[in-house]
C-alpha cells in the first residue's frame, strides 16, 4: 500500500528541494548546512538525509520531520497547502476529502457566510438608513465612539419582520439555512417564519478564528425584554464555547499575557475602547470548562472582573464551581492557591478575582474614570481567597450553626491545594476567621468531605483468559516503525481522553509530554496535533473532534488508522497501558537513531578542515545531550517494565510491549 503522501515523496529530492533554501555539503549518511529556521551562521547543525526522507536541526529549534514539514514551516502553510504543492510538483493527481466531512464542512461554511452577510445589512442600516437612528442615538447615548462601533461591526436591525429574511433570500440563502443560522423566529398559529432581531442593537459575536457565529442583539429600551435577545443555541452558535471580545482581544491577551473577564457586552466594548483590550465576557452565563479551556489557549492568567453586588460574587463562585469541576475531571487535581492548576500542567489557569467598587460596572467605570482599572486589577485575589472573604463577609460568625456551613464549603476546595505549607496557610487562615481549632476543621472536613473520586485507572477488564495476548502485527505494506506510530495514534484517536493519562504517567517518569515532535511525518504530527486539539475543546466529544479534523485534513491516514482500529486496538483490552510502553520504546528508539546520526556527523565534520573547532565542540555536546536522555529513558523504561512485572506477578495478569 503507498499513500499519496508516500509517493509524493518517492517522486521528489528532499536534497534538491531543501537545497533550494538551504546551501548543503555532503557529510557523513546525510547533508549538513545551517539551519534555515533559526538564526545561526556558525554551526551546520541542520542535517538532511535522503534515504529516510528526513531532516533534524541540532541544534537550537530541534525540530524536525519529513519533506512536507520542511515545505509547511519553510511557507507557513497548512498540511493541505504543502500537499497541492507538493503534488503539482510531483506530478501526482489528489483525490477530494471524503464526502461527508466536505458536505459537514461546506454546510458550516454556508451558514459563516450567511452570518457575515448580516453583518453587513446591519452595519448597513445603522450607518445608512433613516430607521437607524434610533441605534445611533443609542450609541452616542452610551458613548460608544465611531471607530468602537466600527471595530465591534455594530449594527441596527430594522424594526420589521422580514428584512434579514428578504435580504437573505436575495443573496440566495434558503429559509432552511437562516433556520439554521439562528437568525429567523417561527410562529406557530400561522407557522410562518420572521424575523428573529428586529429593532435592537445588532452585535456580531466572532469565534476565536474570526467567523462571525452569532449575534447579541440589545433592546434600546429597558422595558423590552429580554434586554439582550442572543443567538439560538445552533451548529455554529454554542454560547458556551465562545467568549465575546476574544477574537478582538487576542493579541493584546497574548502580549499582556493575562485576559480579564467582564461581565457585559457594553464592559467589553468600553473596556477596548479606553484601551484596555485584553477583555472578553461570557454572554450572561458562568464561565464554562469550554470557555476556560479557549482562554488558556491564550494565556495563563484570567482576572474575573466582578461586580460588588450579589450577582457577582454569585458568578464568582459558580467559577469556582466551574474550577472544581474541571479540578476534578481528571484528577491528580491540583487546585493551587493562585487558581486553579489542572492535570499536572495539563490545563494551568491562573484565576483571581477583581471587585469593582460597589454599584459600578466596568462600563461606568471607563466612561467616568478609567485610570482605576488597572489599580483594581493590581488588588486582584486568588480566587480562594476570594471565595473565604465572600464567604465569610456580613455572616453572622458567632453562629456555630453559620460556621459549619462556612467550613463545609471551603474546606473541600482547600483540600484541593497542593501545596501543604500553603493549604496549611489557608487552614490557619479560616480557622482565624471563624474562630475555631484547626484541629476541628480538618476533622469537620474529612467527616463531611464529598468523596473525591480522583484518578481511577480504567478497570481492567478480564474478559479474555489470563494469557490470551492481544496481537499487534502491522497490517500487511506498513513498516514495523510505522506501525507503532499507527498504534499510538489509531488507539488515541478513538479516546483522545487517554492522552492526559498518558501526559501524567510521563510525566511521573520525569519525561516531557507526548508532543507532535514525536512523530516523524508532517502528517502524523498533524494527526497527533488534532488529538491534542480534541482533548483542548469542547464543541464535540473529544473522539468526534478527532476523527472529523483528521479525516477531513488526513484522509488517507485516517483510512490506515481506521483499519488499525479494527484490526488490532478493538481486541486490545489494556491498550491504555500499553501505550506508555510503545512511546517510550518509540523515543527511545528515536534517540538511538539521532546519536547514530550524530556520530556519523562528528567524524566527516573532524575530517573536514573547513569546519571550525566550535561545531566539533557543538555536536559533542549534542551526543552528550543524547546520551544522557537516553539513558534517562531507558532508566524509565526499565523501572516502567520492572513495575510491569511486579503487577504481572501480581494479578497474575502477562503484558508485553509486543
Ligand atoms: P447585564 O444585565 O448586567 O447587562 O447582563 P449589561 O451588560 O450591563 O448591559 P447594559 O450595560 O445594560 O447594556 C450582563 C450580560 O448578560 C447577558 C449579556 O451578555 C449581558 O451583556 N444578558 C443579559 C443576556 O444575554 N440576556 C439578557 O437578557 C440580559
Ligand atoms: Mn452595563
Amino acid at each position: 500500500m503507498n499513500s499519496v503522501t508516500q509517493e509524493i515523496k518517492d517522486r521528489l529530492d528532499i536534497v534538491e528541494i531543501v537545497g533550494e533554501t538551504v546551501k548543503l555539503r555532503r557529510s557523513g549518511s546525510g547533508y549538513s548546512g545551517f539551519c534555515p529556521f533559526h538564526d545561526n551562521k556558525n554551526t551546520p547543525a541542520f542535517v538532511v538525509w535522503p534515504e529516510s526522507g528526513t531532516w533534524k536541526c541540532f541544534g537550537a529549534c530541534n525540530e524536525g520531520g519529513d519533506l512536507f514539514d520542511f515545505v509547511m514551516k519553510r511557507h507557513g502553510w497548512d498540511f493541505t497547502t504543502a500537499m497541492e504543492y507538493l503534488a503539482q510538483r510531483a506530478g501526482v493527481q489528489l483525490v477530494p476529502v471524503t464526502p461527508e466531512s466536505q458536505q459537514k464542512a461546506d454546510e458550516h461554511e454556508r451558514l459563516y457566510q450567511l452570518l457575515e452577510k448580516l453583518v453587513v445589512f446591519y452595519r448597513h442600516a445603522l450607518l445608512n438608513t433613516p430607521a437607524g437612528k434610533i441605534a445611533r442615538d443609542y450609541l452616542a447615548r452610551r458613548a460608544v465612539a465611531p471607530q468602537t462601533s466600527e471595530q465591534f461591526e455594530i449594527g441596527y436591525s430594522p424594526n420589521s419582520w422580514d428584512s434579514a429574511l428578504n435580504y437573505l433570500s436575495e443573496k440566495g440563502f434558503s429559509t432552511a439555512e437562516m433556520i439554521a443560522a439562528g437568525v429567523l423566529s417561527h410562529k406557530e398559529e400561522t407557522n410562518r417564519y420572521y424575523d428573529r432581531f428586529r429593532n435592537r442593537l445588532m452585535l456580531p459575536i466572532r469565534n476565536d478564528k474570526g467567523r462571525v457565529v452569532g449575534f447579541g442583539a440589545r433592546a434600546f429600551s429597558d422595558e423590552d425584554s429580554p434586554k439582550y435577545l442572543n443567538s439560538p443555541q445552533n451548529d455554529v452558535f454554542d454560547k458556551g464555547n465562545v467568549l465575546y471580545g476574544l477574537y478582538q482581544a487576542k493579541k493584546a491577551i497574548r502580549e499582556q499575557k493575562q485576559v480579564v473577564l467582564v461581565e457585559g457586552y457594553l464592559d467589553v466594548i468600553s473596556a477596548h475602547q479606553a484601551g484596555y483590550q485584553n477583555v472578553v465576557c461570557a454572554m450572561g452565563t458562568a464561565l464554562t470548562e469550554r470557555q476556560m479551556r479557549l482562554l488558556k489557549q491564550h494565556s495563563t492568567a484570567l482576572i474575573m472582573a466582578l461586580d460588588a453586588d450579589a450577582a457577582g460574587e454569585k458568578a464568582t463562585l459558580r467559577g469556582v464551581e466551574v474550577a472544581k469541576s474541571v479540578a476534578e475531571a481528571d484528577a491528580p487535581a491540583v487546585f493551587d492557591p493562585a487558581g486553579l492548576v489542572r492535570n499536572e500542567g495539563q490545563f494551568k489557569l491562573e484565576i483571581r478575582v477583581a471587585l469593582l467598587p460597589p454599584g459600578e460596572d466596568p462600563d461606568d467605570l471607563f466612561r467616568t474614570h478609567p485610570q482605576d482599572w488597572l489599580p483594581i486589577l493590581a488588588e486582584s485575589k486568588p480566587v480562594i481567597e476570594h471565595v473565604m472573604n465572600a464567604l465569610v463577609t456580613g455572616k453572622d460568625l458567632q453562629n456555630p450553626k453559620v460556621k459549619a456551613e462556612i467550613a463545609d464549603e471551603l474546606m473541600p476546595i482547600i483540600q484541593l491545594v497542593a501545596h501543604d505549607i500553603e493549604k496549611k496557610y489557608y487552614i490557619t487562615r479560616l480557622a482565624n476567621l471563624l474562630h475555631v481549632e484547626e484541629a476541628s476543621l480538618l476533622r469537620q472536613s474529612t467527616r463531611s468531605q464529598r468523596v473525591n473520586p480522583g484518578y481511577a485507572p480504567p478497570t481492567q477488564r478480564r474478559a479474555s483468559p489470563p494469557n490470551h495476548q492481544p496481537e499487534i502485527s502491522p497490517p500487511a505494506g506498513i513498516s514495523e516503525q510505522e506501525s507503532w506510530y499507527m498504534y499510538c495514534l489509531a488507539g488515541l484517536m478513538l479516546q483522545p481522553e487517554l492522552l492526559v493519562e498518558v501526559d501524567r504517567e510521563l510525566r511521573s517518569l520525569r519525561l516531557a509530554a507526548l508532543d507532535s515532535a514525536d512523530f516523524p511525518t508532517a502528517e502524523l504530527k498533524g494527526v497527533f496535533a488534532y488529538l491534542r486539539g480534541a482533548i483542548n475543546q469542547d464543541e464535540q466529544l473529544p473522539f468526534e473532534y478527532a476523527s472529523g479534523q483528521i479525516s477531513h485534513v488526513f484522509p488517507e491516514v485516517f483510512q490506515r488508522l481506521q483499519q488499525y482500529q479494527t484490526s488490532i486496538l478493538l481486541k486490545d483490552d489494556n491498550y491504555g497501558e500499553k501505550l506508555v510502553g510503545v512511546v517510550l520504546r518509540l523515543r527511545k528508539r528515536n534517540i538511538e537513531y539521532w546519536l547514530r546520526e550524530l556520530r556519523f556527523l562528528l567524524v566527516s565534520v573532524q575530517e573536514d578542515p573547513e569546519f571550525a573547532t566550535q561545531q566539533i565542540e557543538f555536536f559533542t555536546n549534542e551526543v552528550h545531550k543524547q546520551t544522557k536522555a537516553l539513558s534517562a529513558f531507558t532508566h524509565a523504561f526499565r523501572s516502567r517494565q520492572a513495575r510491569e512485572t511486579l503487577v504481572q506477578s501480581l494479578t497474575g495478569k502477562k503484558k508485553k510491549y509486543g
